[in-house]
C-alpha cells in the first residue's frame, strides 16, 4: 500500500491547477445512465472513484470513450469522457461496487426512471457516521416507486413510471437531492422538492441536465421544480472545479506561509470558508485567473466554526480546518453538525503533537507552537488530507499510511503541493 511521506518546514509559492470537482463528478457521470444519447464530460478529475464509477456504469451498459491525451498533459484542464448509455443491460448494482464507494447508490433513481427498475446494494457503513439512505427512499416511494428491502439490496421498481410528486425532505442531503432530482426529470408531471440540497454541486448535475433536455428550476436553492420530460438528449458539459480541493489547498498555504495562486478556483463556491480563513489573518484576493492566498508573517489567528450545509461551512473542509487551527495563537472552537463520527483526524493529529479535546460533537483545539512529524494512518479521504496538510509544518519526517483515501479525492496532491515547493513524495509498496 502506497505511503506519503513529508519532510515539513517548507513555505509553499507559486500555482496550484484545480481539478474538477468529484463531488459534481460522479452524479453528472451517473446522469449519463438517463439517456441513449451521448453525455459528454469535460474537466473530470483522475481519480480513483471516478475511475470505480466507470466500472460500475460500465456493468450497466454505458459505452466510454476517453478523448486522446497522455496521461499528465494539459495539467489544468481534466479529462473529456464521452459516456453513452445506449441500451442498459443490467439494473443492478452490487455490493461489491455500492459498498467501495457510497455515490454509486446514487444509479438508483436513474435507473428507476430509465428502466422502470433497479436494485442496489444498500451502501452500509462507513467511517463517518451511520449515513442512512431514507430520504433517498421515502423521495422516490413519493415519485411511486415500489420499494422493497431483499437481502441487503433496495429493489424498486415502476412499471408504469414514475409520477411527479411534492416532495419536502425531513433533513438536507446532498445525495438524496440528486438521486431523486435525477429520477424527476423523467416523471410524468411536475415534482417539486423542498428543502432540496443548495450546493454547488447539485446546481452543476442539473445545468447538465437541463442542457440534456430536462425541465428544472430553482437548483441551488431549497425548492426545485421539475416538469418531466419523455426522454433526455446528449448534451457536452464542463465539471465545475473542485470547492474543497480549493479550500484545501488554500488551508496548506495559510499553514505553511508562502503565496500561491489557485488557477480555476471559484471563491463564490467556497465564499463562507474563504471568510474564515480570512478571519484566521489570511489574505485571499480574487484573481483573473482564479484565487491567490498569502501568508507573510503574522501567526494564525483562531476560530470558531461549526460545520453546515452550503452555503455554511462544508464539513469536507471540517478537518482540514481542524490541522490549520493546531498551529493557532489561541483555542479554536470546532463543532460538527452533519456526520456524528467525522473526528478520526483527531487522535492521528494529536501523534503530531496537536492538542485537541473532543467533547460530543464539538472540537477544542488549543493551538501549540509546534508539531513533531510521525507516523500517521489515513482513516477516510479528507481525514488523510488534514494530516498532509499538518506534515507541511510538522519539525522531521511524517508518513501517512493508507493513502488510497487520498487518491479518492485528491488528483496528484505529491505534485501539486511539491511543484510550490513542498518536500513530499509517495512511496510505492
Ligand atoms: C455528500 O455525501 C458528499 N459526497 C460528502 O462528501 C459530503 O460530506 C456530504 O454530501 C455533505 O456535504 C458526495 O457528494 C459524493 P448527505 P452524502 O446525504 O450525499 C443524513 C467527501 O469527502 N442523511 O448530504 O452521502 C446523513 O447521515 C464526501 O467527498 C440521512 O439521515 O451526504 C448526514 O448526517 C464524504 N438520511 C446528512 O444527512 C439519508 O437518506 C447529510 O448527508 C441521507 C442522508
Amino acid at each position: 500500500m502506497d505511503r506519503i511521506r513529508i519532510e515539513g518546514g517548507c513555505r509553499l509559492n507559486g500555482e496550484i491547477p484545480i481539478s474538477g470537482a468529484k463531488n459534481a463528478a460522479l452524479p453528472l457521470m451517473i446522469a449519463a445512465l438517463l439517456s441513449d444519447e451521448t453525455l459528454t464530460l469535460r474537466n473530470l478529475p483522475r481519480l480513483a472513484d471516478v475511475a470505480l464509477l466507470s466500472r460500475i456504469l460500465g456493468n450497466h451498459g454505458v459505452d466510454m470513450a476517453v478523448d486522446g491525451k497522455r496521461p499528465g498533459q494539459n495539467g489544468v484542464q481534466g479529462d473529456t469522457v464521452h459516456y453513452t448509455a445506449r441500451t442498459i443491460v443490467d439494473t443492478t448494482a452490487p455490493y461489491e461496487f455500492v459498498s467501495r464507494m457510497r455515490a454509486s447508490f446514487w444509479v438508483l433513481g436513474p435507473l428507476l426512471a430509465r428502466c422502470g427498475e433497479a436494485r442496489v446494494s444498500l451502501p452500509g457503513g462507513c467511517a463517518i457516521g451511520t449515513r442512512p439512505v431514507d430520504l433517498h427512499l421515502e423521495g422516490l416511494a413519493k415519485l411511486g416507486a415500489d420499494i422493497a428491502l431483499e437481502d441487503g439490496y433496495v429493489v424498486a421498481s415502476a412499471a408504469k413510471g414514475l409520477v411527479g410528486a411534492h416532495i419536502d425532505f425531513a433533513k438536507v442531503s446532498v445525495g438524496a437531492t440528486h438521486n431523486v432530482l435525477m429520477a424527476a426529470v423523467l416523471a410524468r408531471g411536475e415534482t417539486v422538492l423542498e428543502n432540496a440540497a443548495c450546493e454547488p454541486e447539485v446546481r452543476d448535475v442539473a445545468d447538465c441536465l437541463v442542457k440534456m433536455g430536462a425541465r428544472i428550476e430553482g437548483a441551488g436553492t431549497p425548492t426545485i421544480r421539475i416538469q418531466g420530460v419523455d426522454r433526455l438528449h446528449g448534451a457536452t458539459h464542463c465539471v465545475l472545479p473542485d470547492r474543497i480541493e480549493t479550500g484545501t489547498y488554500a488551508m496548506a498555504v495559510a499553514m505553511t506561509g508562502g503565496e500561491v495562486e489557485l488557477i480555476g478556483a471559484r471563491a463564490d463556491l467556497l465564499q463562507t470558508a474563504l471568510d474564515v480563513i480570512g478571519a484566521a489573518g489570511v489574505e485571499i484576493t480574487p484573481t483573473n485567473r482564479g484565487i491567490k492566498v498569502a501568508r507573510n508573517g503574522a501567526r494564525i489567528g483562531p476560530v470558531n466554526v461549526s460545520t453546515a450545509p452550503f452555503p455554511g461551512f462544508p464539513t469536507d473542509l471540517q478537518a482540514q480546518l481542524m490541522a490549520l487551527m493546531t498551529t493557532a495563537g489561541g483555542t479554536s472552537e470546532i463543532t460538527e453538525t452533519i456526520f456524528e463520527n467525522r473526528f478520526m483526524h483527531v487522535q492521528e493529529l494529536a501523534r503530531l503533537g496537536a492538542d485537541i479535546a473532543l467533547d460530543g460533537d464539538k472540537a477544542v483545539v488549543t493551538g501549540v507552537n509546534t508539531l513533531k512529524g510521525a507516523q500517521v494512518m489515513a482513516t477516510d479521504l479528507r481525514a488523510s488530507v488534514s494530516l498532509v496538510i499538518a506534515g507541511l509544518v510538522a519539525e522531521g519526517e511524517t508518513v501517512i499510511n493508507r493513502v488510497y483515501h487520498l487518491d479518492r479525492g485528491f488528483e496528484r496532491i505529491e505534485r501539486k503541493l511539491g511543484d510550490c515547493g513542498a518536500q513530499i513524495e509517495r512511496l510505492s509498496a
